[in-house]
């Protein structure tokens, strides 16, 4: 079977996409820094899209639909996007949540770049150098842009990809009330064959987690915020959680009587045939990441870091921008009096993030992977797990390692949108 995206269900268009530098020897984008890639007008881009945005009332739609279209690149691809704002009165950005892009094009309204308003237009320029599943969507006003729309998928395939036979995206979205996958409503079917090994890319654009558990079959956690996951672990009979703002993919090959894929918004995926007719109870197991798979080396040292810094998370009555309310803290202080994490490049730095309050918080780092060291002191022993958005729980600790190897200055919030509107947001800034 062909893979499939999730285009092929029924929306955009795909981009164009020519991948004509990896046939030419000795011309690869190894051999030229990124940053002149990336900002050389010359270089023609392999993958490029118009995507417009466009207000509906209850809707931010992008080239007509929600979600957008699904963006596909190949590694080492040259991806430009044109942002074409037709009348979203607040403007709009777009933001490639979990590509660490260049700080230029990270689609930040107020810090990277202004808002684009209505009939303006502006260019997103970024090679695709992490394999994986990703997502785009607004950065203005975006509690409210994204909740009404405003986003897609993306994922970047490897230059030499293992084959597979079905592969499919699942942006996983509650449009006001009602669950969605890829925008559509109750159950959705995939066709597939016995024996076909699936690859399903989850993608979790709502503001709370995303529980998601196929019935009956054993399966893996293949990679997580479109990092692998080194040496999966087969599973049966538990349920994977998916951060706001994070991915997982599953594996899982096709047994003869096909898979049911439940969610938690109310929706579900069946592959080849339905082997239960209906919904199956949530397990009530959920894969902790924290040791699963198998350890391998971290790619830079952990042990003694140049760095550490505290991201306490709290609530506490007080002015925000002249509004009197409850706001989250970070270490205390409201936004904006809360701290620049001061880093200098190459630094690696550890966050220990503490979460006092009585909410969760999907913490998301812009430009930048997380390694997760330990939770609540015990370190973890499974596979590395990388993260862009880690969840956060009530009275939780975690320590994570990030590599300050991507200059600029760059956000790090809630991934709960509404709470980054209540001042849970921070900035990593280079010296
Ligand atoms: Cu997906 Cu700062 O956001
Ligand atoms: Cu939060």
């Amino acid at each position: 079977l062909a893979a499939m995206g999730y285009a092929d269900w029924g929306g955009g268009p795909r981009p164009e996409s020519g991948h004509d530098h990896g046939s030419g020897e000795g011309e690869g984008p190894g051999e030229v820094a990124v940053a002149d890639l990336v900002a050389d007008p010359a270089l023609t881009a392999d993958v490029t899209a118009e995507l417009v945005v466009r207000d509906e009332g209850d809707r931010v739609t992008v080239n007509g639909s929600t979600p957008g279209p699904l963006l596909r690149a190949t590694e080492g691809d040259l991806v430009e996007v044109t942002l074409v704002n037709e009348d979203v009165a607040d403007g709009a950005t777009l933001h490639w949540h979990g590509v660490d892009v260049p700080n230029a094009a990270d689609g930040v309204a107020g810090v990277t770049q202004d808002a684009v308003m209505p009939g303006e237009e502006f260019v997103y320029r970024f090679v695709a150098e992490q394999v994986g599943t990703y997502w785009y969507h607004s950065h203005q006003v975006s509690h409210e842009q994204v909740q009404q729309g405003l986003f897609g998928g993306l994922v970047v395939d490897p230059a030499d990809p293992e084959p597979v036979d079905v592969d499919e995206v699942a942006l996983v979205h509650r449009y006001g009330g009602a669950g969605t996958l890829n925008g559509a409503e109750g159950t959705t079917a995939i066709e597939a064959e016995p024996g076909d090994d699936v690859r399903l890319r989850v993608v979790n654009t709502d503001n709370g987690v995303a529980t998601v558990w196929p019935a009956g079959v054993p399966f893996r956690v293949l990679a997580v915020d479109g990092t692998e996951v080194n040496g999966p672990d087969e599973v049966t009979g538990e349920a994977v959680a998916v951060p706001a703002g994070g991915r997982v993919d599953l594996g899982f090959t096709v047994p003869e009587e096909g898979v049911r894929v439940d969610f938690s918004g109310g929706t579900s995926l069946t592959v080849g045939s339905d082997p239960t007719g209906r919904r199956t109870p949530a397990p009530s197991t959920v894969v902790d990441l924290l040791h699963y798979g198998a350890p391998a080396d971290p790619p830079f040292a952990v042990d003694d870091p140049d760095r550490r810094f505290d991201y306490v998370i709290d609530r506490r009555p007080g002015f925000l921008d002249g509004r009197p309310g409850m706001w989250w803290t970070v270490n205390g202080g409201l936004y904006p009096d809360v701290p620049m994490y001061m880093v200098e490049e190459g630094d690696v730095v550890v966050f220990e993030i503490d979460n006092r309050s009585s909410d969760a918080h999907p913490m998301h780092l812009h430009g930048h992977h997380g390694l997760v060291l330990s939770r609540d002191g015990e370190p973890a022993t499974g596979s590395p797990w990388w993260v862009d958005s880690l969840e956060v729980g009530v009275g939780e600790t975690y320590e994570v390692a990030v590599l300050a190897d991507n200059p600029g200055v760059w956000m790090d919030h809630c991934h709960n949108l509404p709470h980054a509107t209540e001042g849970l947001v921070a900035h990593l800034m280079y010296a």
